[in-house]
């Protein structure tokens, strides 16, 4: 293995640029050549590459957003994309592919694999922590502090004026950031994919809340979840709560600015093990981080399996809500 590739696909995630530098600056510590490839798989499908080295990625272990750009790429969901794909990964001779991404991602780092005969090696990131085979995903731990600075912001404000605020973060299949930002953040109630409620129940709470003294209440509500977003969520409730409603939707906020330091060394360290899988032969595989140490899984496993949250924290919140 002399030359390997490196892209960033589907929704970008906090500490994508720290996992770039690492793939590139362990591979040149190898002696290893890197291929950029730009916007994912588009960038793959189109052959827009460019040759890295160790200062293509000075200064950006810090930096949020990815320096190789990130799309969704439906052609290379079709065998044609897939082949025009393969044709260019050999035309530059690249012998193995770090994917940097979520589900989708992983998706299609195998299908290059499996299909194709390429070796390639995934690397979790995605905010959205919802990715088996790795206990937290690069951008989390970035995306769940975003949140919880802007619920602390919110109580200000909402305990100012008397008021119930409903908070929509990121996760559209996954409530990881809600769970973990809602619990950081102190908040009343949390609506999730993962665990149904009743929004009855919800505004009994916040009632029962109301007469032990609280003056301001936060919902904090996964985009994914069943009963809507935060503005659906408000419609359903305002005219049954004892509190004036406003509703903030963080969205992409979530996605940008400075890793953490978790983040940093999370992708530090996985970027390092993906030239490391490479170099000594491996492929169709993804790393993460479970239970204290790196591990590596086959791709599917990643898809197949599904990550759950803690239930336990979950009714935890809930015990500490009043
Ligand atoms: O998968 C990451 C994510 O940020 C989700 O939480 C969100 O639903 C989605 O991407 C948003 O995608 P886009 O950037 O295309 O609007």
């Amino acid at each position: 293995m002399k030359r390997i590739g490196l892209l960033t696909s589907g929704g970008d995630s906090p500490g994508m640029n720290s996992a770039i530098r690492a793939v590139v600056r362990k591979a040149m510590y190898e002696r290893a050549e890197i291929i950029g490839v730009r916007r994912g798989f588009k960038g793959l499908v189109e052959g827009d590459f460019l040759p890295m080295d160790s200062r293509s990625v000075s200064g950006i272990i810090n930096r949020g957003g990815t320096l190789l750009l990130s799309s969704r790429c439906e052609e290379f969901k079709t065998r044609r994309g897939q082949r025009k794909a393969v044709e260019n990964i050999k035309k530059w001779e690249i012998d193995g592919l770090v994917v940097i991404g979520g589900d989708g991602s992983y998706h299609g780092a195998y299908a290059l694999y499996k299909t194709w005969g390429i070796p390639t090696v995934g690397i979790p990131g995605t905010i959205d922590n919802d990715l088996w085979g790795t206990d937290i995903t690069i951008g989390f731990d970035t995306a769940v502090n975003i949140a919880v600075e802007a619920i602390d912001r919110i109580r200000d404000t909402a305990t100012s004026h008397e008021r119930l605020f409903i908070i929509e973060v990121m996760g559209k299949t996954s409530g990881f950031i809600a769970l973990y930002s809602g619990v950081a953040g102190g908040v009343e109630d949390l609506l999730i994919p993962e665990m149904p409620t009743e929004l009855e129940n919800i505004i009994e709470r916040l009632e029962i809340g109301r007469k032990m003294g609280k003056v301001s209440s936060i919902l904090v509500v996964a985009e994914g979840d069943e009963e809507g977003g935060a503005m659906e969520i408000a419609r359903k409730i305002e005219d049954k709560v004892d509190y004036e409603t406003r509703v903030l939707i963080l969205g992409h906020l979530q996605r940008g600015g400075p890793p953490t330091a978790l983040d940093r060394i999370l992708a530090t360290r996985l970027g390092a093990m993906a030239v490391e899988i490479l170099l000594e032969g491996g492929g169709g595989v993804a790393v993460g981080w479970v239970n204290g140490a790196y591990k590596i899984i086959p791709l599917p496993e990643a898809w197949r399996k599904k990550k759950k949250i803690d239930p336990d924290l979950y009714l935890l919140n809930l015990s500490m809500a009043t």
